[in-house]
């Protein structure tokens, strides 16, 4: 198992550092990519820079992220997100090695009122999510080996997130209005690291489209209480507010909540609460030490 070869594509990442760590943790051998090293629009150099290293396993974890700048920026995060993803499957194919894709809740356009199953229908609100979208499509179709698993509300050590946010903000602000109208299942990158690690460890060899976040479902208004009373910033007080009242370039899904129930029948893998992952975050951050 330790003999395995990983590409790893977006290593500099929130999520990829993560991935880094845990499979290199794992045994894994991990190559590293960003893109100053290969940039995943260029089909050319993805090709011979896959077929020297012959992976058997690629993870695909970049993406063009800024999903408001992508609005006005719609090739920008089409290049990254679609071709950059359709690139990557055609090597892999090539190079016979099979690919693990990262996706979004976003290719959704969160109007179910229960969590979103794996097959129900994709309509995405903002580009980002069609550029998302299109991504998961083109691997589909290219016939390469692949898994592409849905994730949301990523937060983890090395990257903008909200709950770094939050805790900015808390520290010069008595009052924060957090949204209390869009829902979802914050989710710990560490998290989403070690359930690759088990994935590539029990593959089955079949190319499926999962969801995976932490357990329970919050309000962005409930999670930045907890983020307070977790990280004891109890001066400053979250209020609760619509939308409406933040209009933003591009529009979110109001459920995004993924129904992560059939990673848990194929692979046994279901993902802690996503309450005790934030306790897990705030004590990995080194919060009670400081
Ligand atoms: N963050 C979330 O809340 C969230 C939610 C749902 C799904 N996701 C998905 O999870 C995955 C990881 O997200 P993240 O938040 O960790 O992203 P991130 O922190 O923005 O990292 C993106 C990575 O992609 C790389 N990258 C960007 N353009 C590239 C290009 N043209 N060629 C090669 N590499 C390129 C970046 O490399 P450089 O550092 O060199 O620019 C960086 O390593 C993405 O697929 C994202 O769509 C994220």
């Amino acid at each position: 198992m330790t003999g395995l070869k990983i590409a790893l594509i977006g290593s500099t990442g929130m999520l990829g550092i993560d991935v880094n760590s845990t499979l290199k943790e794992a045994g894994f051998f991990i190559q590293n990519y960003n893109s100053l090293n290969l940039d995943i629009t260029d089909k050319g150099r993805v090709m011979a820079s896959l077929m020297k290293l012959m992976p058997d396993y690629i993870i695909n974890c970049a993406a063009y992220t800024n999903v408001d700048l992508a609005e006005s920026e719609k090739d920008k995060a089409d290049g990254v997100n679609h071709a950059g993803a359709k690139n990557l499957a055609d090597a892999a194919k090539e190079i016979n090695a099979r690919l693990i894709h990262i996706s979004t809740d976003y290719v959704f356009d969160g109007t179910k009122k229960t969590p979103y199953k794996e097959n129900d229908e994709v309509s995405p609100i903002n580009e980002y999510g069609l550029s998302k979208l299109k991504g998961e499509n083109a691997i589909k179709e290219s016939g390469a080996s692949y898994i592409i698993i849905r994730t949301e509300w990523l937060y983890g050590k090395n990257g903008k997130n909200f709950v770094n946010t939050i805790l900015k903000l808390a520290d010069s602000k008595k009052k924060i209005e957090v949204v209390n109208d869009q829902f979802g299942s914050p989710t710990y990158t560490k998290d989403i690291a070690s359930a690759l690690s088990e994935i590539i460890k029990k593959d089955n060899g079949s190319n499926e489209v999962y969801h995976l976040t932490n357990v329970g479902t919050v309000s962005w208004f409930e999670f930045a209480q907890e983020i307070i009373k977790v990280f004891k910033r109890i001066n400053c007080e979250i209020m609760p507010v619509s939308s409406n009242k933040f209009i933003r370039p591009a529009k979110r899904p109001a459920n995004s909540v993924l129904d992560c129930s059939k990673i848990k029948e194929h692979y046994k893998i279901e993902l802690r609460n996503w309450k005790s992952a934030l306790r897990k975050y705030c004590l990995d951050i080194g919060y009670f030490m400081s």
